[in-house]
């Protein structure tokens, strides 16, 4: 018997893991999409997306507990068999880099018709990324118009921002740092607060839940993010310092100053910058909702500018290694934005091989272990994809690390001269021993340069 039933409009990353976790912790979940492929997959417990441990616990709901999950085409109707609505759906970048509230929008309206004709009290949570002012005024505002009720009364409404990082979306979901609720009134974060008192037990004794408006839940989200793609653009800033001064390594460096407990050493890798659907997507919507609002965010845009200049910097490093690169073949040894996904969104690979095809090089090779299709979709015919290592490296005359893939750690500088025309490798993500490969290769890392 379950206790708590929640709808789940949106099955991405957030969406399904939540629904996942939630079903498995004996709470009936209703997800929704209006994908009928997706639903079916749901429906017969199997993910539309690879996410690390995703499949093994769609198949132990399937063996023990089958009724807990269903997945619907039909949101009003979930919402209507539930207590407490989650909106996961995206909030893409429109084509000006503001965010698109679209989606949002549309569930909000789908919400106010199942309230309109309900005659129970329903908590609304908004869990997608959104900009301050978007729970308030459009998605209670919607709900509202549509449904002729009101937010407080006869509605819940709360804002939790998701911190889920790809990869470990299961670990975050199951043992997040933090609950971060933003509530409209007392009853509804109280309803929110009690539901993961019940979902964590004692998980909680390390997992502060905090409460406050719900404006001020929004811009945790955009606060987490931005200050993560800040400590990446700063890393790659001394990156660029350590390179101005001969053997100074930018990765001792940031490891001296992770050191200070105030600081810690997560997020300071430098390299060719940060990638993935979230960075990008969100330091954009905050900075230009922000100017929307009359200020300019001027350390933020220079965050995502001093990230776009990655790529260029990598390409001038591998020009200083080889010289002219017109007419030679160059390789990139990884594709996605980071390990263990096949994700290309914002990939930091597509900025380097736009830099290449700009300095006329046309020969460009591409390997990753996972990614082969999604770049072949995000990149087409403008490189050649590899099926192995081996055939990537093959008469090449310079290797790029673009993602740092433990496949590639295991390389040694033999590898590199075993398959290459001309040993030379750029490490873009700081996976090889500076002085292993430097005496052995022809090598440059970015963030520290020889002494010549
Ligand atoms: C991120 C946030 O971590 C997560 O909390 C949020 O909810 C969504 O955005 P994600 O994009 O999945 O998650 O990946 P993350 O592991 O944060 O890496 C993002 C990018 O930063 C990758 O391209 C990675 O290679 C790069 N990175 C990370 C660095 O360049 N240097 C680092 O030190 C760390």
């Amino acid at each position: 018997m379950f206790k708590y039933s929640v709808s789940i409009l949106g099955t991405g990353f957030i969406g399904l893991c939540s629904a996942a976790c939630f079903a498995q912790k004996d709470i009936k979940v209703l997800a929704s999409t209006h994908n009928q492929k997706k639903a079916e997959m749901i429906n017969n417990y199997k993910s539309p997306f690879y996410e690390e441990g995703l499949a093994e616990i769609l198949l132990e709901i399937k063996e023990q507990k089958a009724d807990l999950l269903k997945c619907l085409t039909d949101p009003v109707q979930a919402v209507l068999d539930t207590d407490i609505i989650m909106i996961t759906q995206g909030t893409p970048m429109r084509p000006d880099k503001s965010i698109n509230l679209g989606y949002i929008e549309s569930t909000a309206r789908e919400i106010g018709e199942a309230i309109k004709i309900s005659n129970k009290y329903h908590l609304v949570v908004v869990r997608s990324t959104v900009v301050p002012g978007t729970t308030r005024n459009m998605v209670g505002k919607i709900i509202s118009a549509v449904s002729g009720k009101e937010p407080g009364k006869d509605f819940g409404l709360c804002m939790q921002p998701e911190f889920l990082a790809e990869g470990r979306s299961i670990e975050d979901t199951l043992r997040p740092d933090r609950i971060i609720i933003g509530e409209f009134d007392e009853r509804s974060g109280e309803m929110l607060q009690e539901l993961y008192e019940y979902f964590y037990g004692d998980h909680l004794e390390n997992c502060p839940i905090k409460r406050m408006n719900l404006e001020s839940a929004e811009l945790v989200k955009y606060g987490n993010n931005c200050l993560l793609a800040t400590k990446i653009s700063y890393a790659n800033e001394f990156a660029n310092l350590a390179e101005l001064v001969p053997n100074v390594d930018v990765v001792q460096v940031m490891e001296g100053v992770g050191l200070d407990y105030r600081i810690n050493h997560r997020f300071l890798g430098a390299g060719v910058g940060f990638g993935g659907a979230c960075f990008h997507k969100d330091v954009n919507a905050i900075t230009k909702w922000s100017r929307s609002k009359g200020y300019t965010s001027k350390i933020l845009e220079a965050v995502l500018e001093r990230n776009d200049l990655r790529a260029i910097r990598i390409v001038d490093i591998t020009e200083g290694l080889i010289g002219k690169l017109e007419g030679k073949k160059i390789t990139l040894l990884g594709l996605s934005f980071k390990p263990g996904t096949d994700d290309m969104r914002e990939a930091p690979s597509i900025r380097v091989i736009n830099e290449l095809l700009r300095r006329n090089v046309t020969d460009i090779v591409g390997y990753d272990p996972k990614a082969k299709e999604s770049a072949e979709e995000a990149i087409g015919d403008k490189i050649k994809y590899a099926k192995s290592i081996e055939d990537a490296l093959k008469d090449s005359e310079c290797a790029l690390l673009i993602t740092d893939w433990d496949e590639f750690k295991q390389l040694t500088p033999n590898d590199f001269k075993k398959y290459m025309k001309n040993p030379n490798l750029v490490d873009g993500r700081r996976i090889y021993n500076y002085d292993e490969f430097n005496k052995a290769l022809s090598f440059r890392a970015m963030g520290r340069i020889n002494l010549e």
